[in-house]
């Protein structure tokens, strides 16, 4: 199978998990990039199902529209059963690296409020340990110079994403070198750097449950089996 196929794959696993638990005033959080996508495709079926959707982003927000699903403010929303969400890394814990499309800022807040946070992602994303891609923080742009000699002393290298603008306005940089052997104690440095708007480590709130793609077929890890393997 190609990469799209365990991307398509894992998309229907996620169906399949949440659409026996859908109600009629159920919101679901939906987030960003290719894998999330195919779930959104998928998802247009049992829009009938449930009431509507929180996006992290504004391609996300366009995809769901355009298949007739009511996408809501978060602010009018106040709770979220399922954030689905793809990610860039994911660790033996389930701490992912997320923010390859830019849209983590809101992917993290969507997660903070989801009572329930699948990520789905093919195998290339499955690490041992964080970091080879390229951790992205969100920066203001007036600090993005600042923030960047800081994450040097943190012992990374961050690159300017030219030309990309997120849907907040602001900048991102990508750490590149980072082996990530702490990740929510890097979480809560790099939070505390004035002039960072959010990092990409999703280790505080991290996945409750990962659908993996594999050639041999959807692996499902969930927190409780780290936890208690
Ligand atoms: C978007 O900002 C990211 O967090 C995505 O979730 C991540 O980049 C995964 O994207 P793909 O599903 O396209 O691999």
């Amino acid at each position: 199978m190609n990469q799209n196929q365990l991307k398509q794959a894992v998309a229907q696993a996620a169906i399949d998990r949440i659409v026996p638990h859908l109600e009629p005033s159920a919101v679901l959080g939906i987030g960003t990039g290719s894998t999330a996508n195919f779930f959104i495709d998928l998802l247009a079926e049992y829009k009938d199902k449930f009431a509507a959707a929180v996006a992290s982003s504004n391609a996300s927000a366009e995809r769901l529209r355009k298949h007739g699903i009511e996408v809501r403010d978060l602010n009018d929303v106040s709770e979220i059963g399922f954030y689905i969400d793809g990610a860039d890394e994911a660790d033996p814990n389930l701490a992912l690296i997320k923010g390859g499309g830019a849209a983590l800022t809101q992917e993290k807040i969507v997660a903070a409020v989801a009572r329930t946070f699948i990520c789905i992602a093919d195998q290339s994303k499955q690490v041992q340990v964080l970091g080879k891609f390229p951790l992205p923080v969100e920066v203001i742009p007036l600090a993005r110079n600042y923030v960047a000699r800081e994450l040097s002393k943190l012992g990374g290298r961050p690159v300017y994403r030219a030309g990309v603008v997120t849907d907040n306005g602001c900048h991102i940089l990508d750490v590149h070198d980072l082996q990530i052997h702490d990740p929510v104690g890097l979480e809560q440095r790099i939070n505390q750097i004035t002039g960072v708007v959010t990092n990409g480590l999703f280790a505080m709130r991290r996945a409750d449950v990962l659908l993996l793609g594999t050639e041999t077929g959807v692996q499902t890890i969930t927190r409780d089996s780290v936890l208690n393997p």
